[in-house]
């Protein structure tokens, strides 16, 4: 069982390695040693680390937190300064349709597919300095050390920095990501703004080109498997002490865009008992929401973090509404069963208060669960690390949960201070994003060791 109550299916385990790892095979014991001895000498700078997140973190922050939307001038400026610091570690940058940043090294066997590390740097409004930028700033960090070091992998290394992961503008969340694993949809390509632009214009801004995303995807054969070091974002590992989180799977979400259509009035004239009030019955809608998850437990959590009145005035009754509504679950009945609940609740309301509501689902997103042999994997970097691991499920959403559809994924997860995040006060102490950070090399190492060829 689960924090979400639930137990995660695992798959049957397949053999990933070349050898699998075990101690009557002597020639890979011998390896493994001499791996382990050569990884106790490749330590990441823990300071260049924390200054470099602290330099990302000034990039769009404002006394009510992070303002750094995806193709806001300041998301820019950060994908500037990412840029550079790629560049700095020895890689080469390339921007692709999709706006991803994808920064590459050559490795020394040219028939071998590239172990992609990556995240985002785009924040929600008023968030959090640690969520997505520690992944890539820890990359870099990683592929900066390989680079002092002189250290040569056998596959090619990339960075991946991915455009809009939290989807806040355009209501496309995952966008880059899904792109490179070819899982966009025709409405991701024509989606605007609620002032009505682009985003195919705002794509240009960053170097990208909606013209071209055809060509985004990336085949299979060219991606060995994918990382990802991220804030854990909930309480558990902040609660428990425990320095590393093993990832075991990925949250389900379908998000909504409700619009509640009442009768606007004069708030001073008009009886109570003639109303057709749509921020009332939208209430209703909120605390339905609410109930689903929290008391019958439908799905495992429910939010509205929208709403919009269109007059937005004390003495006008509101007659246009709109909701964001998610739902988030790992099991995807669970899902399907919310969706169902919502338009019941949402067709009671309106025959009750003679509203009109429309339901809008703008996104569908599978989870996904991790393969036990990349939980493995990820348990042997922190073991080699000298640090103490757990393995939880995600309850956030991450752009490892569309490349998952393309290649292996792993996440590493390290302690959120409280289990506050996408809000200002998000924070992950220095010495967790460097234990993250080296785990993640370790990680890096191992599987360039042991990954076969593709
Ligand atoms: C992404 O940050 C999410 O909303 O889970
Ligand atoms: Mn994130
Ligand atoms: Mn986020």
């Amino acid at each position: 069982m689960n924090m979400f109550g639930l137990t995660i299916k695992t798959e049957a385990q397949e053999p990933l390695f070349t050898s699998e790892r075990t101690d009557d095979i002597f020639g890979y014991t011998i390896i493994f040693g001499a791996l382990s001895l050569f990884m106790a000498n490749l330590n990441i700078n823990s300071k260049r680390l924390n200054q470099t997140l602290l330099n990302l973190g000034r990039i769009g922050s404002t006394p009510q937190g992070m303002q750094r939307l995806a193709f806001t001038q300041y998301d820019i400026d950060a994908r500037d300064m990412t840029l550079s610091l790629m560049r700095s570690a020895g890689l080469h940058t390339r921007i692709d349709p999709a706006g991803n940043i994808i920064a590459r090294k050559e490795g020394t066997s040219s028939d071998l597919a590239a172990i992609t590390l990556g995240s985002h740097i785009d924040t929600v409004p008023n968030g959090g300095k640690y969520d997505g930028a520690l992944g890539v700033m820890g990359a870099i960090e990683v592929a900066q050390t390989l680079e002092e070091t002189q250290t040569k992998l056998r596959h090619p290394l990339e960075i991946a920095v991915f455009t809009n992961e939290e989807g806040t503008r355009f209501k496309r969340w995952l966008f880059g990501s899904r792109a490179m694993a070819g899982l966009l949809q025709s409405d991701d390509e024509t989606a605007a703004d609620d002032e009505g632009i682009p985003m195919s214009s705002r794509l240009a801004d960053i170097g990208g080109n909606m013209l071209q995303i055809s060509k985004a995807p990336r085949q299979v054969s060219e991606i060995s498997a994918y990382f990802e070091l991220h804030i854990e974002q909930g309480p558990e590992l902040h609660q428990s002490g425990v320095p590393i989180g093993v990832v075991t799977g990925i949250t389900g979400r379908w998000v909504y865009g409700v619009e509640i259509i009442g009768v606007a009035n004069h708030a001073g004239t008009t009886p109570m008992s003639g109303r057709q009030d749509a921020l009332v019955s939208a209430s209703q809608l909120v605390l339905a929401v609410q109930r689903m998850a929290s008391d019958l437990e439908i799905c495992r959590v429910g939010t509205v973090g929208n709403i919009q009145s269109y007059t937005n005035a004390a003495n006008v009754i509101p007659g246009r509404i709109s909701l964001g509504v998610e739902f988030r679950d790992v099991d995807m009945n669970c899902l399907a069963a919310a969706d169902q609940e919502l338009r019941k609740l949402a067709n009671q309301i309106e025959q009750k208060d003679r509203v009109t509501i429309t339901i809008t689902q703008f996104e569908n997103t599978e989870s996904v669960q991790i393969k036990p042999t990349m939980q493995n994997l990820v348990e042997q970097a922190a073991n080699l690390t000298g640090l103490s691991h757990k393995r939880l499920p995600s309850g956030a959403g991450h752009d490892a949960q569309a490349m998952a559809n393309i290649t292996d994924t792993a996440m590493i997860f390290v302690p959120s201070v409280n289990g506050i995040s996408h809000a200002p006060e998000e924070y992950s102490n220095p010495e967790d994003c460097s234990n993250g950070t080296q785990v993640l090399l370790n990680l890096l190492m191992l599987a360039d060791e042991r990954l076969r060829n593709n």
